[in-house]
C-alpha cells in the first residue's frame, strides 16, 4: 500500500464542485491499485482573503509544502476583483508558484476524437492536433523588478514593470522543453520576441547553445507573433513549444482553444523539487458557480497528471484518462462540450457516469 499526503486547493467559483469529483475519482481508482491518498484542505484566492485576509496564508503554503502533491482547482471572482493588488486572488496563485518554486508550466493541448466538432476551427485543421506547451512560470515580466506605478517628474503616474531572464533560468526550462519533446515527437519550437526585446535574444542565444546536448531533437525558433499566427493556420507544424511566463500565459490559452473547450484541460506545474501543483487550464467560471454546470474533467485529468508526474502512478493515471474518453464517447456532455445529438448532464451527473465507468 502506497501512501500519499495530498493537499486540495479548491478555491473559488466552480472550484469545490470539480474538486469534488476529483477526489471521489481518486478514492476510487486509490481502492484499485493499492494508494491511500490522506487529503487535507486549505484556503487561497477569494475564499482565503475572506477567511484571513490574505490571497495565500502562510499556513495554506506550509501544508502545500509538506505534501507529496497539491490539487488545485481554480481561484478569483468579481468580488475579488477591486481590492488591491497584493489582496487579489491571482496574487495567491502567483505566491504558490513562487513559494514552491514550481518554474515549468506543462499546458497540454490535445484534440480528443469525440470532440473535434467542438472545435471552431475546421476538422483538417485540428485534428490530430496534440501540442504541449512548456511555459516559464516563476520569471520573466510577471517577477521581474522594478515593477509599479511610479511618479514621473512632472507628477505624472508610470506604470513599469520588467521582463528579465537570467542565463540559469532560461537554461532550466529550456533544458525541461527538450527533455519533453524528447518524450513526445521530438521537436521543439522556441518562442520569443529576439527581434525586438534584449531578453529574447538571450533566451534564444541560450536555447541555440543547449540543442547539441538533444541531438534527438529537432528545435526551431518562432517570434511570439508568428506562434500566435501559425497556431491558428496550422497547429499540426508544434510538438513541444517551450517560452517564457507571458508568451506562454497567451499561448496556452489559444493553444487550448484548439481543443474546442478549455473545460477538459489539464497543467501541471513543477520545480526542481519538492511538491507540484496540478490545476485545469481554466479558471473559476463565477458566473456558473454553484449552478450544477461545470465541466469536471480538467479537473480529473488534473488529478490523472498528479498520478503521473508526481506520483508515478502511471497505470492509475491511464485508468482515468481512459474513463473520461469512455463517458465521451458514450455521448455525455456537460454544456461547455455540448454539441448535437448528445446527452447533456450537469457536473455532478458527469461524475455518476464517470465513477460508474472506473468501477466496471
Ligand atoms: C494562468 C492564469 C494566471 C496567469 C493568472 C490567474 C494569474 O491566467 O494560469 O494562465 O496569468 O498565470
Ligand atoms: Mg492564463
Amino acid at each position: 500500500m502506497m501512501n500519499y499526503r495530498i493537499t486540495l486547493l479548491p478555491g473559488d467559483g466552480i472550484g469545490p464542485e470539480i474538486m469534488a469529483v476529483a477526489v471521489d475519482v481518486l478514492k476510487v481508482v486509490g481502492g484499485q491499485f493499492d494508494l491511500n491518498f490522506e487529503f487535507q484542505e486549505a484556503p487561497i484566492g477569494g475564499v482565503a482573503i475572506d477567511a484571513t485576509g490574505e490571497p495565500l496564508p502562510a499556513q495554506t503554503l506550509e501544508m502545500c509544502r509538506n505534501s507529496d502533491a497539491v490539487l488545485l482547482a481554480a481561484i478569483g471572482g468579481y468580488k475579488w476583483d477591486n481590492l488591491p493588488r497584493h489582496q487579489r486572488p491571482e496574487t495567491g496563485l502567483l505566491g504558490l508558484r513562487a513559494g514552491l518554486g514550481l518554474f515549468a508550466n506543462l499546458r497540454p493541448a490535445q484534440i480528443l476524437p469525440q470532440l473535434i466538432d467542438a472545435s471552431s476551427l475546421k476538422r483538417d485543421i485540428v485534428e490530430g492536433v496534440d501540442i504541449m506547451v512548456v511555459r516559464e512560470l516563476t520569471g520573466g515580466v510577471y517577477f521581474g523588478t522594478p515593477k509599479g506605478v511610479f511618479e514621473t517628474e512632472t507628477g505624472e503616474k508610470r506604470g513599469v514593470n520588467t521582463m528579465a531572464y537570467t542565463e540559469s533560468e532560461i537554461d532550466r526550462i529550456a533544458r525541461v522543453g527538450f527533455e519533453t519533446a524528447q518524450k513526445r515527437g521530438g521537436k521543439l519550437c522556441s518562442v520569443d520576441k529576439a527581434n525586438v526585446l534584449e531578453v529574447s535574444q538571450l533566451w534564444r542565444d541560450r536555447v541555440t547553445q543547449l540543442a547539441p546536448e538533444y541531438p534527438d531533437v529537432e528545435l526551431s525558433h518562432l517570434y511570439v507573433d508568428n506562434a500566435a499566427m501559425q497556431l491558428v493556420r496550422w497547429p499540426k507544424q508544434f510538438d513541444t513549444i517551450v517560452t517564457g511566463n507571458l508568451f506562454g500565459d497567451i499561448l496556452s490559452d489559444a493553444a487550448a482553444m484548439l481543443t474546442g473547450s478549455i473545460g477538459m484541460l489539464p497543467s501541471a506545474s513543477l520545480g526542481a523539487s519538492g511538491p507540484g501543483v496540478f490545476e485545469p487550464v481554466h479558471g473559476s467560471a463565477p458566473d456558473i458557480a454553484g449552478q450544477d454546470k461545470a465541466n469536471p474533467l480538467a479537473q480529473v485529468l488534473s488529478a490523472a497528471m498528479m498520478l503521473r508526474y508526481a506520483l508515478e502512478q502511471p497505470v492509475a493515471a491511464d485508468k482515468i484518462e481512459k474513463a473520461v474518453l469512455e463517458v465521451l464517447e458514450q455521448g455525455y456532455r456537460t454544456g461547455d462540450i455540448m454539441s448535437e445529438g448528445m446527452k447533456q448532464v450537469g457536473c455532478k451527473e458527469m461524475a455518476e457516469v464517470l465513477l460508474k465507468v472506473l468501477t466496471v
